[in-house]
């Protein structure tokens, strides 16, 4: 499973790329809110830093196909890795089908049924996004959609990409690596939980103290 991470912040970004474990970026209308930069110049900074597929989402009030089609083709201009995200709607359908033909990335987002991702899969998504958490908070099971959607894309061969999205907490991580997702797209507060234990750094202050007092 490769890693993305799920956040607009720049130096979030920047830092956890420099730990060489990123493949990708993806943000959202919110996250690109939070970060309280223009969409424009906050994905260019993000092109520039992780060299891989960068997800940047058509307006949250874009809801006709015509729309973000037009849009998704301004997205994809900006940078060569850029991927569109888009809604799983009928009119969502409707603009992957057509922006996936013109050779443009998709990634189709608010996926929450495994019928939902073999749609899109079929409307030739290059990614679909199961939003795993948000299943969680409605007492569904957000780890047995992602299983459900590798079951489907392995008996049918489908190659488009998995990314377990919504990811909360490390269980999240380890449940969707352990399912065969393609990538986990991880927010900045997760990979940070994920890199320590107290083991870990009671060993190394350990290791520490015994090279101080070793025959030198
Ligand atoms: C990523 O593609 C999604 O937009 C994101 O993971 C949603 O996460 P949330 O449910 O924590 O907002």
């Amino acid at each position: 499973m490769k890693f993305f991470i799920d956040t607009a912040n720049v130096d979030e970004i920047r830092e956890i790329a420099s730990w060489g474990v990123l493949a990708g970026v993806t943000t959202n209308p919110s996250l690109v809110a939070k970060s309280g930069r223009k969409f424009e110049d906050v994905i260019k900074e993000i092109t520039d830093i992780v060299d891989g597929a960068i997800s940047g989402e058509v307006k949250a009030t874009t809801s006709k196909a015509e729309d973000m089609v037009v849009e998704g083709r301004e997205i994809a201009k900006i940078h060569k890795n850029m991927v569109v995200k888009i809604p799983m709607t009928d009119e969502g359908l409707k603009a992957i089908a057509v922006l996936s033909k013109e050779g443009i990335a998709t990634n189709c987002t608010l996926i929450f049924t495994p019928l939902q991702a073999l749609l899109a899969a079929r409307a030739g998504a290059t990614y679909v996004s199961p939003f795993l958490g948000r299943l969680d908070d409605v007492g569904t099971n957000g780890v047995d959609l992602i299983e459900d959607i590798v079951e489907v894309f392995e008996v049918h061969g489908i190659e488009t990409e998995i990314i377990a999205a919504s990811v909360r907490n490390n269980m999240h991580v380890i449940e969707c690596a352990k399912a065969g997702a393609d990538i986990a797209t991880v927010p900045y507060s997760v990979f940070k939980s994920m890199l320590s234990h107290p083991l870990t750094d009671a060993g190394i202050k350990k290791f520490i103290a015994d090279y101080e007092n070793s025959v030198k």
